[in-house]
């Protein structure tokens, strides 16, 4: 099995260019079984997008890599489509479940496999169903499948979440895009994902419109024609990379391919922090940090400060004066770095849904294992700060949401490789 081996410790200088949005570009594949053909840009090489993919071609669509352009095209299937998701794609990544309401949409049924639980919490997929079912789906679950049926189409409806839940959102949007007559989704994900999936659906004929966290559907013809889509930045890799900027940069960093409109509550939290961010039209520049202050954050969903950046906020937060404190207000065990991360002299202290974070302590490298994706990244952080060596084992979790860490990392001088 792979592992990553950092020596940490080491001054960072250069630019990162962000690479596009996994977030973005799994719901926009899922939109793609609406689409005749289209042609999407700015994927990122990661294993849940060729997860992803597979289930595509599972499907019966016709799809083509062009690694060295980020870009991938679909084909709508010649022949046979299954309107199935099976276990065994569902099971690694959990975004499967969003092509439940474009099959539905598409072909009037679609089995979806449950996904089952998750290292960072039991994650259930209700508040998609909920939705579906107010679309006029007719919903069964058997043998750890959903069951999903509507043969004479979907008809739109007033649906306002409970909670709000990005992938529920997703779903509804792909299965009220050509439902009769208007859909009003109230209580919607806002996040940039969401928008950039709008977007797609929009190219593809869709008449959507947003005000605050209302989404409308009027029901529309789905086009034809051939599409053209590039993703959206990956602001969580963005947030990533500025995190290790403000820990390490020997003066500054320079992170580019961003819109910084995107990461208004990361920059906020990180200016709170004490550090020196200069906003550009594409790029945004990261100064070499003092003093650090301590804060307290609360996750949130967007606009408010992301839980996929709680991880990585933390080791900032092991590195400045007082304590701070994390509230994960999102999943119910996103911890699992914590053990980790005090195996490596964090002082962390976990009460309810709280981390209390003792800061400053000298992080020494050691031996640890990664437990998902952002869990993961936040130990790479932590293995860049401290004086030692460290060895972070399970890294697969990483190549499934991190393209070219090393490479991007060992460009600004870090000393990073894999074994
Ligand atoms: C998306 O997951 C992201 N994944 C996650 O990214 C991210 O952490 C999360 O949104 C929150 O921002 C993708 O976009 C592919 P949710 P999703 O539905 O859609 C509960 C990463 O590291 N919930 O917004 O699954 C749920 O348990 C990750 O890239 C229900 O109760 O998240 C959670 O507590 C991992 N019932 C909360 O809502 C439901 O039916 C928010 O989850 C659905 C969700």
């Amino acid at each position: 099995m792979q592992k990553l081996i950092i020596k940490g410790n080491k001054e960072l200088s250069g630019k990162i260019s962000i690479s596009g949005s996994k977030n973005a570009t799994l719901p926009i594949l899922a939109a793609s079984i609406l689409a005749n053909q289209v042609k999407i840009k700015n994927i990122p090489m990661v294993q849940d997008i060729f997860t992803m993919i597979d289930l595509l071609n599972f499907i019966g669509l016709k799809t083509k890599i062009i690694k060295k352009k980020n870009t991938l095209e679909i084909k709508k299937p010649e022949k046979k489509v299954n309107t199935l998701a099976p276990y065994k794609l569902v099971k690694t990544m959990r975004a499967g479940v969003l092509v439940l309401g474009s099959l539905l949409t598409k072909y009037g049924k679609a089995k979806v496999s449950l996904p089952g639980g998750c290292a960072i919490g039991t994650r259930p997929v209700d508040l998609h169903l909920f939705a579906l079912k107010k679309l006029g789906a007719k919903i069964k679950i058997k043998n750890g499948y959903i069951f999903a049926e509507a043969k004479k189409g979907l008809k739109g409806a007033n649906i306002s979440f409970p909670s709000i839940s990005v992938g529920a959102t997703e779903n509804a949007l792909l299965a009220a895009f050509r439902a009769a007559g208007k859909t009003v989704l109230k209580n919607c994900a806002i996040e940039p994902e969401v928008k950039d999936l709008i977007k797609f659906l929009k190219k593809l004929g869709a008449k959507i419109s947003l005000k605050g966290r209302t989404i409308s559907i009027q029901e529309c013809k789905i086009s034809n024609s051939k599409i053209t889509h590039e993703v959206i930045f990956d602001r969580i890799e963005a947030g990533t990379y500025m995190i290790a900027s403000a820990l390490l940069a020997r003066k500054e960093l320079i992170i580019n391919k961003v819109n910084p409109k995107n990461l208004k509550s990361e920059i906020d939290v990180l200016k709170k922090i004490g550090i020196q961010i200069i906003k550009k039209k594409t790029s945004i520049i990261i100064k070499k940090g003092k003093k650090f202050k301590k804060i307290n954050i609360i996750t949130k969903p967007y606009p408010g400060f992301p839980t996929d950046l709680q991880a990585q906020l933390m080791v900032l937060l092991t590195q400045v004066n007082g304590t701070s404190k994390i509230k994960e207000d999102i999943f119910e065990n996103r911890f699992m770095h914590v053990p980790e991360l005090k195996r490596m002299g964090a002082e962390i202290q976990i009460k309810d849904k709280t981390a209390i974070i003792k800061g400053p302590t000298k992080l020494n490298g050691a031996e640890v294992m990664a437990t998902d994706l952002r869990a993961s990244v936040s130990l790479v952080l932590a293995g860049l700060v401290a004086e030692t060596r460290t060895i972070i084992n399970r890294i697969y979790h990483l190549d499934r949401g991190y393209e070219l860490l090393e490479k991007k990392l060992k460009s600004c001088k870090a000393d990073i490789r894999r074994v």
